[in-house]
């Protein structure tokens, strides 16, 4: 028998068992080794930040070519910092999707080629399902819970009913949250990526320009952010035009002010909605003080567990990806070595299987 036939909760016919994870599906090249699907043993990221810096965002081209220059010394790095021999890998797990598609399969063909030369199993992954999952690598995780994803590409509110189980329930209609405070930040001449700079000036300012805040429709979950955009733009026209000093601060504290507001206002709605016993905050912006802050005063006024991975497993990394593959692991889901990688794959498709017993 297989190890992967063999395989157990706690391990490889009672032995442990590891997961060798690898992530490219933007301007991060990563690889790791996680055991159990909960210990991270490596975890090595080799970020492009500095390269993609002068052109103001991440261009594709040049992030396929970094990932192909990176990806081989990344890969042998978290197998050697990992400690474990090449044999006692027993599943590669990859980002599928979504993602740049060129980035995408970078990670896709390594993944392939060493699930074949191990002969060990090849588990697509979702990228989504991996920052939910980074919160499974340092706390337990109970159900019903309520994910607000908050990511350079992504702003979603996931309902998790049961183990592996996404549904979600909002998404924005525009920007992502990361993308929104970038974009601001650029307009306000920081470099990319900017919203860490958004959010040191919020924290340091003494004022805020109070600015919209876009709830949409009362029964919506989804998010825009187009809007707030434009009006921190129409501001740093009007301030020019009138030939005022910008109060760059007030601006960047009452930009923060309406995400946040929104953000949490509606991840706490649905919460309650769907009686979860969770929140999860998870995605790059994750980072942000003012969102962490106001996201722990009001689950802790609610009497609502909350968990926060810590900053390097919030933005992109391959140990996440590997806590959600885990979720295929355990129940033997794996995925054929004709995959492609899929820049729109779809999080609730990727949904564990129903079983009878996960249905009682
Ligand atoms: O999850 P991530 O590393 O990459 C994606 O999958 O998109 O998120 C990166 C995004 C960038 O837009 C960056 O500006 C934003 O997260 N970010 C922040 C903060 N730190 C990172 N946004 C607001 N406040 C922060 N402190
Ligand atoms: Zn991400």
């Amino acid at each position: 028998m297989t190890a992967a036939e063999n395989r157990t909760e706690t391990g490889v016919a009672g032995r442990p068992y590891h997961l060798l994870a690898i992530e490219t599906s933007c301007d991060e090249t990563s690889a790791a080794v996680v055991r159990n699907g909960r210990e991270v043993l490596s975890n090595l990221v080799s970020s492009q930040i500095d390269t993609h810096r002068q052109f103001g965002g991440v261009v594709p081209e040049i992030a396929s070519r970094k990932h192909v220059e990176s990806i081989t010394v990344i890969l042998e790095e978290a197998i050697r910092a990992s400690g474990v021999a090449l044999h006692q890998i027993d599943a590669v797990a990859v980002t599928q999707g979504p993602g740049l598609v060129g980035a995408l399969l970078v990670g896709v063909v390594a993944a392939k080629g060493l699930a074949m030369a191990l002969d060990v199993p090849l588990i697509g992954t979702h990228h989504i399902a991996g920052h939910i999952y980074a919160n499974r690598l340092i706390g337990e995780m109970v159900y019903p819970s309520m994910a607000l994803v908050v990511s350079g590409g992504h702003t979603e509110l996931v309902l998790l009913e049961r183990e592996g189980s996404f549904r979600i329930v909002g998404r924005t209609r525009d920007d992502a949250v990361g993308e929104a405070y970038d974009k601001v930040a650029r307009a306000l001449k920081f470099p990319y990526p900017g919203g860490p700079h958004v959010d040191r000036l919020a924290q340091e300012a003494a004022e805020a320009i109070e600015l919209p805040r876009a709830w949409l429709e009362p029964d919506s979950y989804d998010f825009s952010f187009s809007g707030l955009k434009s009006a921190v733009l129409a501001e740093i026209n009007r301030a020019g035009m009138k030939g005022e000093a910008l109060n760059i601060p007030a601006l960047a504290r009452g930009f923060q002010e309406s995400v946040v507001d929104v953000v949490t206002g509606k991840a706490m709605k649905a919460a309650r909605e769907f009686g979860v016993r969770q929140m999860l905050l998870c995605g790059g912006v994750a980072a942000n003080r003012g969102l962490r802050d106001k996201l722990t005063r009001l689950c802790e006024e609610a009497g609502l567990p909350l968990l926060i991975p810590p900053l390097k497993l919030c933005t992109d990394n391959a140990a996440m990806i590997a806590a959600a593959a885990d979720l295929k692991w355990r129940r033997g889901e794996f995925t054929p070595l004709d995959m492609k990688a899929d820049p729109q794959m779809s999080l609730e498709a990727w949904s564990v299987k129903e079983t009878e017993a996960s249905r009682l």
